[in-house]
């Protein structure tokens, strides 16, 4: 088995000081059930430390009292080559964390920041694939988000679009593995997408229901390891056939909010400034 490169990174996490469910604004949110602050920050933590002990850098953003979701970095911005394209999110309970990482990326000195103008809810729905910039649509990020992340990244996009609402985000339905290597489920896209990523991707691993209703698409990889919930246990092992090393976590109490690991992970990828 041929064993893969890792390319060490650097992420942006937000720890889950405030995490709850008080809203809901997917279909995995139940405010109803109760949810365990505490163990959510044990779950968070543990993805935190893995990481560093991966090779990984990790920035941390402050968490805000009042946003409970704002553990989800990944929704924060989408950051290629050190060009900062932060979000507006859809939801009002949301608005406030564009701000928040606004700041957090001026004040760590990146020069080149810009708001989007139309909703954008990063990493969620913008993932950068190699050369491409893989691009989700149909229910929070506007197709003309796609247009403004094209001309500020500068990286050609694939709009991508999504039909079923427990896989709202990009990155609950598709995760990137390498620059040429995805795994995705192919019922959360529309049959026009479906065709795109065929043809982009002929090898790529197609994941099962029962992998995505565990979140296991919303993964992180490092080019060698990928993080992903345990409970996606078959991917897991695909994952393992094509010479990845997986990594399984416990994040059920992110799951009650509709995350899991790679909504915690905002990528910080090109030339980023070094505050320390
Ligand atoms: N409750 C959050 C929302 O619905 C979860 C966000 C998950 N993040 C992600 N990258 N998929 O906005």
């Amino acid at each position: 088995m041929s064993r893969r490169a890792v390319r060490p990174r650097r992420y942006l996490m937000c720890r889950p000081a405030y995490f709850d469910v008080v809203y809901s604004i997917n279909p995995w949110m139940d405010p109803s059930k109760p949810s365990d602050t505490e163990l959510a920050v044990l779950q968070w933590e543990r993805l935190y430390r893995l990481y560093r002990t991966l090779g990984h850098r990790v920035d941390l953003i402050e968490p805000g009292e009042n946003l409970p979701d704002m553990v989800f970095a990944a929704n924060g911005a989408t950051v290629v080559d050190g060009r900062v394209l932060v979000s507006r999110f859809r939801h009002e309970q949301r608005v406030p964390e564009g701000a928040a990482y606004e700041r957090w990326f001026r004040d760590a000195g990146f020069d080149e920041v810009l708001v989007s103008d139309a909703i954008c809810e990063g990493e969620g729905d913008l993932l950068t694939a190699g050369e491409f910039l893989l691009a989700g649509t149909g229910f929070r990020t506007d197709r003309a988000a796609h247009v403004t992340a094209f001309a500020f990244l500068r990286k050609p996009v694939v709009p991508l679009t999504l039909v079923d609402d427990r896989f709202y985000h990009l990155d609950t339905a598709l995760a990137v593995l390498d620059d040429d290597e995805v795994v995705y489920f192919p019922d959360a896209f529309s049959a026009d997408s479906r065709r795109v990523l065929r043809r982009l991707y002929p090898d790529a691993i197609l994941a099962t229901e029962a992998d995505a209703e565990a979140f296991g698409l919303n993964a992180v990889s490092d080019g060698r390891h990928v993080v992903l919930p345990e409970a996606a246990v078959d991917l897991a092992g695909r994952l393992a056939d094509r010479g990845f090393e997986p990594i399984g976590m416990d994040v059920s109490e992110l799951h009650k909010a509709g995350g899991a690991v790679k909504c915690c992970t905002l990528e910080l990828r090109g030339r980023v400034p070094v505050a320390d």
